[in-house]
């Protein structure tokens, strides 16, 4: 399939991986790109610029296909020198860089000079339009279905997709909600160019995270996914467990007024406990309401075939079968 996307990228199927959080490590990043997407290490992940160089590298031993890295700037407790990270991807010879949560203006100078593609993952319309008008080659639009952070706007991909596609002139990929050959024929219907996954993609053989991760996915449905953090206008859509739970109760008790630190405990250093421990019950870690439509763990490979396949089964076959009058079955359920 070609589309803006596979184009501006210069890979095969139009899939990429979001950045994720102890999940985006060489490993999954390689396997996505050998498939045919765009894998995305994530930037932050890695504890300083050294480390993240050394990521690169070893992604590089994994793949000759592109590959990009995540730079995500969300508030934390301690700010990580953006610079030396941005210094890291150039010298490593990465042409595509995800940027996510605030603007990424002021780093586009470097960025553009050292010939790197952005995508720039958005929450609304707004955003995705600044990106556009600060050189962003494309967008991330992120609908409110999506796993991590998903703005304060609560617009749905069935609504926000459209309205990118009325305003964009640069290409965008939907994000937040993606499983199947279902989410990406729908995405490409609403004007997008392409899909991307972040939940579904950690449901694979190859994302290096605990077994317990995995398992939890395939047992939950659309319904177990929590908002978190909507007071302090730093949104996220977590897994629920015992340390969401009390993240809930404090946020309860002490409504317009709380604060990061009362919440500290369980919401800081739990991606490790998380994904590398398997502690389930740990605090808030990201997931979409797409985990209700993950039913296996397959290779990446497996995933992106199947997807493709039955993407274009959909459209040959289901889509033209209306415009032709012929009897057609329901999309058969993929995950
Ligand atoms: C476990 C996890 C960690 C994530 N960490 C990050 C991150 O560090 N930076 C970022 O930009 N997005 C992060 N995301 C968001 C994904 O890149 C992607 O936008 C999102 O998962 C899309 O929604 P979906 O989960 O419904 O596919 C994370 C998502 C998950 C599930």
């Amino acid at each position: 399939m070609k589309t803006a996307i596979t184009e501006l990228f210069g890979i095969q199927h139009p899939i990429t991986q979001g950045g994720m959080h102890y999940v985006g490590f060489a490993e999954l990043a390689a396997a996505v790109s050998n498939a045919g997407g765009l894998g995305i290490i994530t930037g932050l992940t890695q504890k300083t610029p050294e480390l993240l160089a050394k990521e690169i590298a070893r992604c590089r031993d994994m793949t000759n296909k592109p590959f990009g890295v995540n730079l995500t700037f969300l508030p934390s407790f301690t700010a990580p020198p953006y610079p030396e990270y941005i210094a890291a991807i150039k010298e490593g010879g990465v042409k595509a860089v995800e940027t996510a949560g605030r603007s990424p203006e002021q780093y586009m100078p470097a960025l553009k000079a050292a010939g790197i593609k952005v995508i720039h993952k958005c929450t609304s319309v707004r955003h995705s339009l600044k990106a556009e008008k600060i050189g962003c080659d494309a967008v991330s639009v992120d609908g409110f279905e999506c796993g991590g952070h998903p703005g304060e706007d609560d617009i749905p991909n069935m609504i926000l997709l459209p309205r990118a596609a009325d305003e964009l002139k640069i290409p965008f990929v939907a994000s937040g909600g993606m499983a199947d050959a279902r989410s990406l024929v729908a995405a490409l219907a609403m004007g997008a160019a392409g899909m991307n996954m972040g939940t579904r993609f950690i449901a694979t053989k190859e994302a290096p995270v605990h077994p317990n991760v995995k398992k939890a996915l395939v047992e939950a449905t659309e319904l177990d996914t929590r908002l978190v953090m909507r007071a302090l206008r730093n949104t996220e859509r977590v897994l629920k467990n015992k340390g969401v739970e009390e993240v809930l109760e404090i946020e309860r008790e002490k409504g317009g007024t709380l604060k990061i630190e009362d919440i500290h405990d369980q919401v800081a250093g739990v991606y490790p406990k998380v994904m590398i421990e398997g502690d389930m019950d740990a605090g808030a870690w990201s997931c979409g309401m797409v985990v209700g439509l993950i039913n296996d763990v397959p290779t990446v490979k497996e995933l992106i075939d199947r997807i493709m396949a039955d993407a274009e089964a959909i459209i040959r076959q289901r889509l033209t079968g209306f415009l032709d009058g012929v009897e057609v079955q329901p999309a058969r359920a993929v995950a």
